[in-house]
């Protein structure tokens, strides 16, 4: 069965899952709350359907590093939309957070609803990721159960840690490229290890293997990173469904930025002028592209996709569902939304 088979079968379960989940919260006097939450996970609202749902790559790697680990991936389902909860959860406040008001081609929820209210929607899409994993109790053993929430735990704090470095960051003129590293393993290697490492675990994979998936997930994430923080000024706005010009015009220090910076061209005097405004982006973007700031963003994600796929063998991955990850890992790296 190759990766698109895996998604066929998978995703659909997955949506399942997860539209239970939100379900918690469908109660007669808070319908509108509900329908927020519905509408940022893609399911209704104007321009809803598989555009706006996202990639769902998390919850697929949870079930896909079960099944590699050799075990059935059905029973990790409730993990799986744990992981997805939470990265949705991560995403409403970042859009806060990021003053971003287009994700998955539609309008953001703070920027439909207002701020105080996506500060809730976002809490509630964290209370029912952890719900999501106490659910995991109906089919796996207590010390799995406890062992994923805690790991799912430690996730969140790394998370936060580097949003308030991705944060931090946009306030300061003297990063180099080593503050890059901290910053990205928080906001995104966290959770993408924490998708293999819990799905390996799920699968009974033994202490050695799990660790071998951890890492694996933990490198891709980087390499996943490098790709948006390309994408978000090289992407198509069309096709990412986020605004291109957005991580120049928040003073982003992306992968690209840092790179540049540090060659003291025309790029890095202009960026230390102040903020780039929107009618200047292109230029700058293309500035920043001869510069080497593009070339040298793909190489990273290159590097830390091979650095990857070297410990997914250490991991052992079996049969079909072995083989639909590594095809996953190298999809990313060619992905343009
Ligand atoms: C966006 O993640 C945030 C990052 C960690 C870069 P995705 O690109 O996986 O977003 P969706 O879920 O597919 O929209
Ligand atoms: C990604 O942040 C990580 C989290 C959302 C926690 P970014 O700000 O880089 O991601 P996008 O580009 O808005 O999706
Ligand atoms: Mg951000
Ligand atoms: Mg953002």
């Amino acid at each position: 069965m190759s990766l698109k088979q895996h998604i066929e079968t998978m995703l659909p379960a997955i949506e399942q899952e997860l539209q239970e989940q939100v379900a918690r919260l469908d109660a007669r006097h808070t319908l509108h709350f509900h329908e927020m939450l519905t509408y940022h996970m893609g399911w209704t609202g104007e321009g809803a359907g598989r555009e706006a749902t996202g990639k769902r790559i998390r919850p697929m790697i949870v079930l896909l590093a079960t099944a590699s680990a050799g075990a059935d991936w059905k029973p990790s389902l409730p993990a799986a939309a744990a992981v997805e909860l939470m990265h949705n959860f991560s995403l409403v406040h970042d859009d806060v957070q990021d003053n971003s008001d287009k994700r998955r081609g539609r309008e953001t929820v703070w920027k439909k609803w207002g701020v105080p209210m996506a500060i809730n929607v976002g809490d509630a899409l964290f209370v029912m990721s952890n719900q999501a994993m106490m659910d995991l109790i109906k089919t796996h053993p207590a010390s799995n159960v406890v062992r994923a929430a805690a790991i799912l735990h430690d996730t969140c704090l790394d998370l936060t840690r580097g949003q308030f470095l991705d944060m931090s960051y946009e306030e300061r003129n003297d990063l180099s490229l080593e503050d890059y590293w901290p910053m990205v393993g928080g906001k995104t290697s966290a959770l993408l290890s924490a998708c293999t490492h819990i799905g390996a675990l799920l699968g009974n994979a033994g202490e050695a293997e799990q660790e071998a998936y951890r890492q694996f997930g933990y490198h891709l994430g980087l390499a996943f990173q490098v790709q948006d923080d390309i994408l978000g000024i090289w992407g198509d706005e069309a096709v990412t469904g986020k605004s291109a010009a957005s991580d120049l015009v928040e003073g982003k220090n992306s992968l690209p930025v840092l790179y540049a910076l540090g060659k003291q061209g025309k790029f890095a005097e202009r960026w230390m002028q102040g903020p780039i405004t929107a009618n200047e982006v292109k230029e700058v973007a293309s500035q920043l592209e001869d510069e080497g700031g593009r070339d040298y963003a793909e190489e990273m994600s290159e590097k830390e996709t091979q650095i990857a796929l070297e410990h997914l063998i250490k991991a052992n991955p079996r049969g079909a569902a072995g083989e639909a990850m590594l095809e996953l890992a190298n999809m990313l790296l060619k992905r343009n939304q």
